[in-house]
């Protein structure tokens, strides 16, 4: 029954892209739901912005708005913050979250580089907060499927190679400076923005183990700059094993519905769907047997999945998830560190 469900009361900072995405997706009736979302507060730049935005993503609800995001952090009805800025601004909304005794769910990638998130998480850790990385690709029941088909079934061998690419069509050079896809100051950039994605495609696929119990792969990379952001980011990981991942980013062309193939030494896997954040089917060529796609479409977009392991975890009282683990951030923070170093980029806070 809906009643047994946990409760989680959610304060959404910032009312840009993905917050919309979000607070859609936790407003979706579910029958299979884990947890009970409700968008307690909403705070933004200005009360206009924050109440357009609730009457258009979340029409019928009342959350209170706020013209500020300290006031969320300070409201005793808020549970949990989710963080939905610019990069850049990712580790102080976080910390300033984490002062107040809230929990923590923020927006990819979490900071501009692993030593930010180490400090956020050891803020946590002071606090017994629970605090993760909204990488929600990872919590999608497919990814889940994936990697036990991969790793624990071993549907196509022992992989030797992932290729993928994930690639929109910004036109960066159109946009203004305001944007946070073209300032560095904002954390501009495509390998923070969806070259992560394919990273993590990787990650998952060339590695059962996460955080901790991962391997540590050699990196190889290259950045394409324009005025210190990169248009495009190229990097190969090298195992020990000899297996290796090539893994791209760019913001000229959007890549085709089949953006990531897993090749195994008994098969091969694509993985399909609108984008490399938004799996909806992997297909499995053996090299003997049959061919077989798995459809895992759903509704709405999936920010749910993540969303009610939130929910869960801090029921348990845990401060971190298992799927999303702070060493696993970290870790992740610090592979993107290495591509930059080797591909130019600094951000102005660096400096
Ligand atoms: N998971 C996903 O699939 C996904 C998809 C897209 C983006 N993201 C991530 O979500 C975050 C935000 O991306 P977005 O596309 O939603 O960005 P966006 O549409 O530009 O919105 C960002 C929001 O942040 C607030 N903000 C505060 N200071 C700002 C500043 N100086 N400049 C611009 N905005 C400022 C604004 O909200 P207020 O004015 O209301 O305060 C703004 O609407 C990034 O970390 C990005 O990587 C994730």
């Amino acid at each position: 029954m809906s009643s047994e469900l946990p409760v989680l009361r959610w304060g959404i900072i910032a009312t840009g892209l993905i917050s919309s995405w979000f607070v859609k997706d936790l407003a979706l009736s579910r029958p299979d739901a884990k947890a009970k979302h409700i968008i307690q507060a909403i705070g933004s730049s200005s009360s206009e912005k924050g109440k357009a935005f609730a009457e258009k993503h979340l029409p019928g609800l009342q959350p209170t708005i706020y013209p500020s995001y300290e006031e969320v952090y300070n409201d005793a009805n808020v549970d949990i913050v989710y963080i939905g800025t610019p990069h850049a601004f990712h580790k102080q909304n976080c910390l300033d979250a984490i002062r107040a005794g809230k929990h923590v769910l923020c927006e990819k990638s979490f900071t501009l580089n692993a030593k930010d998130a180490k400090e956020v998480f050891n803020a946590a850790n002071t606090k017994n907060v629970f605090v993760m990385e909204a990488m929600w690709t990872r919590f999608r029941p497919l990814t889940l499927a994936l990697r036990k088909m991969i790793h624990e079934d071993k549907a196509i061998g022992d992989v030797r190679r992932v290729l993928c690419d994930f690639g929109l069509h910004q036109d960066i050079a159109a946009l203004g400076p305001e944007s946070r896809l073209k300032n560095p100051a904002l954390g501009a950039g495509s390998l923070l923005d969806i070259g992560i994605y394919s990273l993590t495609w990787g990650l998952l696929t060339l590695d059962a183990g996460t955080g901790t119990t991962a391997q540590n792969p050699k990196i190889l990379a290259a950045q394409s700059l324009e005025s210190g952001v990169d248009l495009a980011s190229t990097m190969i990981l090298l195992y020990p094993n000899g297996a290796q991942g090539i893994l791209t980013s760019a913001t000229y062309a959007k890549s085709p519905k089949p953006f990531c193939r897993i090749e195994g030494s008994k098969g091969v896997i694509t993985v399909e769907g609108p984008a490399a954040s938004m799996p909806t089917s992997f297909t499995v060529e053996p090299k003997e047997g049959e061919v077989q796609t798995h459809d895992f479409s759903a509704p709405g977009m999936g920010f749910y999945y993540e969303a009610d392991a939130v929910a869960l975890n801090i029921t348990a009282s845990k401060t971190e998830d298992d799927i999303m683990p702070w060493a696993e951030t970290t870790r992740v923070l610090e592979l993107l560190d290495e591509v930059r170093n080797q591909g130019g980029v600094k951000f102005p806070h660096e400096n």
